[in-house]
């Protein structure tokens, strides 16, 4: 088969983009660590508040410095709604909903989640400067929608 000399050369370029895409994708999993949530485990909506880990809602030590945050959420609320953790701490939020598709997003680092009823996610990040960051929920999930918010404190 004979292929046109300007045809094979607009076959090489989108072969090439194609190429330069899947190596942006290598590189922003590996080079920043961006990744999809897993779903960890599935919980019955209704009986999460009873259900271990969401029983026992809050701030958890689980070795030296990493710390695990179970939260649950609901119309319209995050408990608990203050977290407070140790700056260089890494931290894992596990987070579930007894209600409604809820949302939990932390600016500027990498915690963002869809937070389905009946299904438990994670996310980790370490967070090394102190400060003050917003938690907020970005699924919009009813007329409080824009009240559901809480605090994370990195101490000093
Ligand atoms: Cu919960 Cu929006």
């Amino acid at each position: 088969m004979d292929i046109d000399r300007l045809e094979r050369f607009w076959i090489m370029i989108s072969i090439a983009v194609l190429g330069a895409m899947i190596l942006a994708i290598v590189y922003s999993v590996h080079g920043f660590g961006i990744e999809l949530p897993a779903d960890v485990a599935q919980v019955d909506p209704t009986r999460a508040r009873e259900t271990e880990p969401f029983a026992n809602p809050g701030v958890h030590e689980v070795a030296p410095g990493h710390y695990e945050v179970t939260m649950l959420a609901s119309a319209w609320r995050f408990e608990p709604n203050e977290v407070r953790v140790p700056a260089g701490s890494t931290v894992t939020f596990r987070l579930t909903s007894e209600d409604v598709i809820h949302g939990f997003r932390i600016p500027n680092t990498n915690v963002n989640l869809m937070v389905q009823p009946g299904q438990v996610v994670e996310a980790t990040h370490r967070f090394t400067d102190p400060g003050t960051y917003r938690l907020f929920c970005h699924e919009y999930c009813g007329i409080g929608h824009h009240v559901m918010a809480g605090t994370l404190v990195v101490e000093r």
